[in-house]
């Protein structure tokens, strides 16, 4: 099989964000206890976090983390959380069904996000809780002395504010699930005023309204209309949802999905666009889109282990074991993301560390990457800078999702400063493989290129502690040619591939 793709340097979407490339950390499972946080472990620092866990993210390079929930944070004190460790009471987290013992909260993190080099993104609780406690929070966090909760703050060890700059006014409000569910009219009032109260304190501050959890909930997109045309004013992004599901084992269905992501992003945006035509606004809202991932290997076992237990501490839950089919559509999500980096500027992966995540770490023992850190790594670190609007010829086949699926999905990225041209590909095509040629119109010459890629036999395979590599990506030597301002490569059916042009 034969692809074009063609890229002109005139032909851009503008600069991606780079907060593309965040994820999410969630008071869940083993996220935080003996993820990020296991005083006693043999690389623990004196603050009990795992420096083995701390190496990982760093290296995924994260530019933002979103915390401490998720579900979790619909029902969750944020008070609960500071103050000496020792005297901080043990609640039940409603979401989950388990024990929390507080022994990390906002401090704990704000030391873990600086330590892997990340800026914090806050979600305050508009479920059980609502203006008081978020308005109380933001001004804890952000004030730097003089006020009764900043100075609480200092008195707790830490003087200088963090400037958190980016907040989530509550967590997917849409869900009869949700902790304080309300409905579209309901959620909107309340985002709208919290968010007036909190901009009365810094009206520099991003704001991120909660839009639908996914595109089969029942009141999508009418949610966003409402909420948007109850808070358009205050806000600057709309969050949306979705993860990916292959309970069926339908590779070529599964690896359509990303044609419905790309489908939400779009109609997402149109409803801005038309809230914001109504209200004759200049401003833009973007899209957050703050949780992603697959999630589906253990969901309906841990559905079923929840029911039963009995508000267990930091149990195991929601521990996907990724395979290398996942790292085809987490390849096809990234590259979505790219294509639609106009809309969205921000996209947290769900999440980062044992819950649904790209590291694992077992107690008191080894960390190590998933199939997915993979994917996730090299797009974070090569995918950055102008997204290309490129021109891609291919065949494609039909799935329920969509009519017209591509065997390729590209995405393409001019890094201009360094002078890289670099294209994430994904051959969807499950037995042929294919000939991509690549033509850089406009870019200047075309000196080596570089060709990075993960491919497995087994779509099954998976990486362990045992076998950590197992699915990793490696290096193509001297496969690809250069003619002018063409190069042609040849990547295997079913494969994920990063193709970098030296310019
Ligand atoms: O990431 C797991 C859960 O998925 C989050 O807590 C919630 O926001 C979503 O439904």
């Amino acid at each position: 099989m034969e692809a074009q793709v063609t890229a002109h340097a005139r032909y851009s979407l503008g600069e991606i964000d780079n907060r593309l490339y965040g994820a999410f950390l969630e008071h869940l499972g083993r996220a935080v206890y003996t993820g990020i946080y296991e005083p006693g472990h043999p690389t623990a620092l004196p603050n009990g976090m795992r420096k083995d866990v701390i190496d990982l993210v760093r290296n995924l390079d994260v530019p933002i983390c979103r915390y401490p929930g998720g579900n979790f944070v619909s029902a969750y004190n944020w008070e609960d959380g500071i103050g000496p460790q020792a005297d901080r009471p043990t609640r039940l987290d409603l979401a989950w069904r388990t024990s929390e013992s507080n022994a990390v909260g906002i401090h704990e993190f704000a030391e873990w996000a600086e330590a892997v080099g990340t800026d914090m993104m806050l979600a305050v609780n508009l479920g059980s809780r609502g203006l008081d406690a978020a308005r109380n929070f933001v001004e804890y966090v952000n004030h730097p002395g003089g006020s009764y909760w900043s100075d609480l703050r200092r008195k707790n060890g830490r003087a200088a504010p963090w400037n958190v700059k980016l907040w989530c006014l509550g967590n997917e409000m849409d869900g009869p699930w949700q902790v304080g569910h309300k409905s579209a009219a309901e959620y909107g009032h309340l985002a709208n005023e919290t968010a007036k109260a909190i901009r009365a304190f810094d009206d520099k501050l991003e704001l991120v309204v909660c839009g639908s959890s996914h595109s089969e909930m029942p009141t999508y997109p009418q949610w966003e209309a409402t909420v948007l045309d109850e808070s358009y004013d205050q806000i600057d992004y709309i969050s949306l949802h979705m993860y990916f599901e292959n309970y069926e084992k339908n590779t070529a269905e599964y690896l359509a999905l990303p044609e419905k992501l790309d489908r939400y992003i779009g109609t997402v945006g149109g409803v801005i666009d038309y809230v914001k035509s109504k209200k004759r606004s200049k401003r833009d809202v973007k899209i957050s889109f703050d949780e992603w991932n697959v999630w589906y290997h253990e969901r309906k076992n841990d559905a079923k282990r929840m029911k039963e237990w009995n508000w267990p501490h930091a149990p195991v839950l929601l521990e996907d074991i990724y395979n290398f089919e996942d790292v085809l559509q987490v390849g096809c999500i990234l590259n979505t993301f790219i294509r639609r980096s106009d809309r969205v500027r921000i996209a947290c992966i769900a999440q980062l560390v044992n819950v649904i995540a790209p590291i694992m770490t077992e107690p008191g023992g080894a960390a190590w990457r998933q199939t997915i850190y993979h994917p996730l790594h090299l797009a974070s670190r090569f995918g950055r800078g102008t997204a290309l609007l490129l021109d891609v010829e291919c065949a494609s086949y039909t799935a329920d999702v969509a009519d017209r699926v591509s065997y390729l999905d590209v995405a393409g990225v001019h890094d201009s400063e360094a002078g890289w041209l670099t294209f994430f590909a994904v051959n969807r095509h499950g037995q042929e493989p294919m000939e991509i040629n690549l033509s850089a119109e406009r870019f200047g010459t075309i000196k080596s290129v570089e060709h990075t890629l993960i491919k497995h036999d087994d779509l099954e395979a998976r990486n362990s502690k045992e076998q950590p590599d197992n699915v990793a990506p490696q290096q193509v030597k001297d496969k690809a040619t250069i003619e002018g301002n063409r190069v042609r490569v040849t990547v295997p059916p079913y494969s994920y591939s990063m193709i970098r042009l030296k310019l």
